[in-house]
């Protein structure tokens, strides 16, 4: 039924016919072909090319922020369609930064277009080091910037602590305090302090408020989990590159490590984010989903997309991933769900089976979009910006396929 479904739908590119008419006839069908943007592919209902840009839309209202959520079961093209948008998007002067990319599929696409990359984990050769303040934008403020660089500092050591001891969180006011005090002082007596360093002032300061912190920063020292925040960084985020990804396979499985890394990354690279437009890319977003601290800073960052002029991509395999977030409580469950709600621009790729009906329901979905959903090919996805939907297949090049190719080395 969903293939001749779709079959029926699909009209000769020749075929002339108002837009009106064909309004009625093609329920996709929506009354203003998209030529302005980034170009994507063509609308496999109209056989017109396909165009998008968040901000474009953004300004003319027709979405009501920038923010993406690309959604559909593993193998349908997600990741390349995000990569297509991020690949010319950056031909139209955009920055794309990937705080954690679980399958170094974007690691690899970073070093063919030159950008940065970085592959984080314990004994890999590069790292970053959560104590590093970054530099200021050339032309900053310097000490507007300083002020703003600690206050993220510190933001991002309290993470550290809350994610590696939970009964510890949310921090008391105190031992934020206390841990504050011990940062200047590791900065302070230290050309380029590190965790080493934090850990014997916080042993130095002593008290009931220092020892459990110490405990909990010594994990990153010794153990399983050092060699990858606990040195000196091999670099810094370069914010001219055009893209940075930071490739998080080697602590794929390892659902602490790969917290802290990303953790790290997202705020190290916050410190780059200079004006200009980003798209911001969380692939394989249910990690994120699971883990309460991350839900918090996307949630912030879709919140704050229009503000900070960028455009967060959430991908994932489907809504019910934000059910992963039930296991952290109420709240996190219902920060989880409204992630979505965020954002207005809806890639909705093929489900997983089981799955359809959830979709539908809950992205409100036409009785004809939910047939198209079911007969999607490979690569073609259903785009819903704001109130309008179109079916679009995303149009590769053969150097972007082969540049995309996500089938190669799924870990490193
Ligand atoms: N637009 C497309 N055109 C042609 N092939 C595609 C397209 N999108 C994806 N593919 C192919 O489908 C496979 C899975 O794509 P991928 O983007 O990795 O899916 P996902 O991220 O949804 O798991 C890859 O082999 C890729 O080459
Ligand atoms: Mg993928």
């Amino acid at each position: 039924m969903g293939g001749d479904f779709s079959r029926r739908l699909r009209i000769p590119t020749a075929h002339r016919d108002t837009t009106a008419v064909l309004g009625g006839a093609y329920p996709f069908l929506t009354d203003r072909p998209a030529l302005a943007g980034i170009f994507i592919g063509h609308d496999t209902v109209t056989g017109q090319r396909f165009c998008f840009d968040p901000w474009q839309l953004y300004q003319r209202q027709t979405v009501s922020n920038t923010n993406i959520a690309i959604i559909g079961n593993i193998g349908w093209g997600k990741t390349n369609t995000a990569m297509a948008i991020a690949l010319r998007g950056i031909a139209s002067g955009y920055h794309v930064i990937i705080p954690g990319d679980p399958k170094n599929d974007w690691t690899r696409l970073a070093e063919a277009l030159g950008g940065q990359s970085l592959r984080l984990g314990p004994g890999m050769p590069e790292r970053l080091n959560p104590l590093d303040l970054g530099a200021p934008a050339c032309g900053g403020d310097g000490r507007g910037w300083r002020h703003q660089a600690e206050q993220r500092r510190g933001a991002l050591i309290v993470s550290l602590v809350e994610t590696l001891a939970p009964s510890l969180a949310p921090l008391h006011p105190e031992s934020r305090e206390t841990l504050t005090a011990a940062v200047e002082v590791a900065c302070r007596d230290n050309a380029t302090a590190t965790l080493h360093h934090l850990v014997t002032a916080l042993a130095a300061e002593g008290g009931e408020y220092a020892a459990p912190i110490r405990a909990a920063l010594s994990e990153l020292c010794s153990g399983p989990l050092s060699g990858m925040l606990d040195r000196p960084a091999t670099t810094t985020p370069d914010p001219t590159a055009p893209i940075i990804a930071v490739g998080t396979a080697a602590v794929a499985d390892n659902d602490l490590a790969h917290t802290l890394a990303v953790l790290t990354a997202t705020s190290q690279l916050d410190a780059v984010a200079g004006p200009g437009r980003k798209f911001i890319i969380f692939d394989e977003a249910w990690r994120i989903l699971a883990t309460p601290t991350h839900l918090a800073r996307v949630n912030a960052e879709l919140r704050l997309s229009r503000a900070r002029g960028t455009s967060t991509i959430l991908i994932t395999h489907a809504l019910s991933d934000t059910d992963k977030a039930a296991n952290a409580g109420t709240s996190a469950a219902a920060t989880a769900r409204g992630l979505v709600a965020l954002c207005d621009t809806r890639i909705i790729f093929r489900q997983a089976p089981g799955e359809t009906d959830r979709t539908a329901t809950e992205l409100a979905l036409t009785n004809h979009e939910r047939e198209a959903l079911a007969a999607l090919g490979k690569g073609e996805a259903l785009w819903k910006t704001g109130t309008e939907t179109r079916r679009v297949r995303t149009d590769l090049g053969t150097v972007e396929a082969a540049l995309f190719n996500t089938d190669a080395h799924t870990s490193e």
